[in-house]
């Protein structure tokens, strides 16, 4: 991908300045957030252009509306927790496109920060319907993509709006994003130690695929392990697998047979009789090398790998992380995932949290300040990891 220009490359003053970001943020039944990472990784673009004296206009959205109006999935409490965070009031605009938006946004002074509804309370944003994005664009004189875990669409507001704006560039937390993800991973200081869990092999064949021509080691762990244990002709019980796939994990480990990449797999599993997940509970438990008897499934992996897994971290000068040991969720079943998490932030290489249910993981471990690097995609972290092109940057200018 060409190297895209970024906010550095613009003179901001005075100037509209049209900010998609990211503010999927989780909420709790009461509309609290109840995890404002991705606020956080927005700030140093939105202080950024405060200091430039933008009139800064920040769109997002948030959850899956589909269209509608749903007043459980207004923006208002995020732009409530920005103005905590940024001691600013926050002008907030009741609609993401129309004249209300745009008399909100045209009374701005330089250095105000408004930040619009929903946008995909507009069928038209996920559709990236042209008339849409030409509304949105209305609202910008220079449009910057800081959404990185939204980069993966091709919406209005991502990809729509650039064919309306001249100036288009990437924020902060995208440059950022993609120089860990992008280049820290595709030239890596060696060794490179990629591991990956997770429930399914599908989720992650690409990645592992990519991944392979660059790794020195690639651990794998999590219900994914129990496909390439199928495929190695061991018993899995009742745990989680993907019998479709063993043929793709085969060729993962033949490929890396090939490419002399280190492919290690858990050597010993602990394995419940019964498991409640709302709960949080488990029945009995087993610590189990070889093969899982019938009745009982594999939760997470056990010392004897997490010690084997720990050696290959600890000599990694590059490591990447995407998807947990096991049940991590469950205090039984998180040993692993709490292990591993462990030693990826001891570690005096350069670490890189690939996103989605692994940086859960690394944050419930409390080790999350001592990463180098955690990326604010799911999805979008996955695609860009594949190889893919992500297209909210491609539209970006290029340098
Ligand atoms: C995410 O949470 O991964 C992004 O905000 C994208 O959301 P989406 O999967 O609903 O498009």
């Amino acid at each position: 991908m060409a190297e895209v220009k970024t906010v550095k490359d613009v003179d901001f003053s005075g100037k509209k300045v049209f900010v998609r970001v990211d503010f999927n943020v989780p909420l709790t039944s009461t509309c609290e957030i109840s995890d404002d990472t991705r606020i956080d990784a927005a700030l140093p673009t939105i202080q950024f252009l405060i200091e430039r004296n933008a009139r800064v206009v920040l769109a997002s959205h948030l959850g899956r509306p589909k269209g509608e109006k749903k007043p459980e999935l207004s923006l208002a409490p995020v732009a409530r927790a920005l103005a905590n965070k940024l001691k600013k009031p926050i002008v907030f605009a009741k609609d993401c496109i129309g004249p209300e938006a745009e008399k909100a946004v045209n009374a701005l002074n330089n250095g105000d920060v408004l930040l619009l509804e929903n946008l995909r309370f507009y069928a038209e944003e996920e559709k990236n319907v042209s008339e849409f994005a030409e509304s949105l664009a209305k609202l910008a004189d220079i449009y910057v993509n800081d959404a990185f875990g939204t980069a993966h669409r091709a919406h209005g507001s991502t990809e729509g709006i650039t064919h309306f704006v001249d100036t288009c560039v990437a924020g902060l937390l995208i440059e950022k994003e993609l120089d860990y993800l992008g280049e820290k991973t595709s030239a890596p200081e060696k060794p490179f130690t990629v591991i990956l869990g997770g429930a399914k092999v599908s989720d992650k064949i690409k990645v592992i695929d990519t991944l392979l021509e660059k790794a020195d080691t690639i651990i794998i762990g999590g219900a994914m392990a129990y496909t390439f244990a199928l495929a190695n002709g061991k018993k899995i019980g009742d745990s989680l697998s993907e019998p479709d796939k063993v043929d793709v994990a085969q060729a993962a480990m033949d490929k890396a047979k090939l490419k002399g990449v280190q492919f290690l797999l858990p050597v010993d599993t602990m394995i419940v009789d019964s498991l409640d997940f709302g709960a949080k509970t488990v029945g009995n438990t087993q610590i189990i090398e070889g093969d899982i008897p019938d009745g009982w499934e594999g939760v997470d992996i056990g010392p004897k790998s997490t010690a084997l897994f720990k050696e290959a971290i600890a000599s990694a000068k590059t490591i990447l992380w995407n998807g947990p040991m096991g049940i991590f969720e469950i205090e039984a079943c998180s040993k692993g995932s709490f292990a591993v998490a462990e030693s990826v932030a001891n570690s005096n290489g350069t670490s890189i949290i690939g996103g989605g249910d692994s940086v859960k993981a690394i944050k419930s471990s409390g080790y999350s300040d001592k990463v180098t690097f955690m990326s604010t995609g799911g999805g979008a972290s996955l695609e860009f990891l594949e190889g893919k092109v992500l297209p909210g940057v491609a539209a970006l200018d290029k340098k």
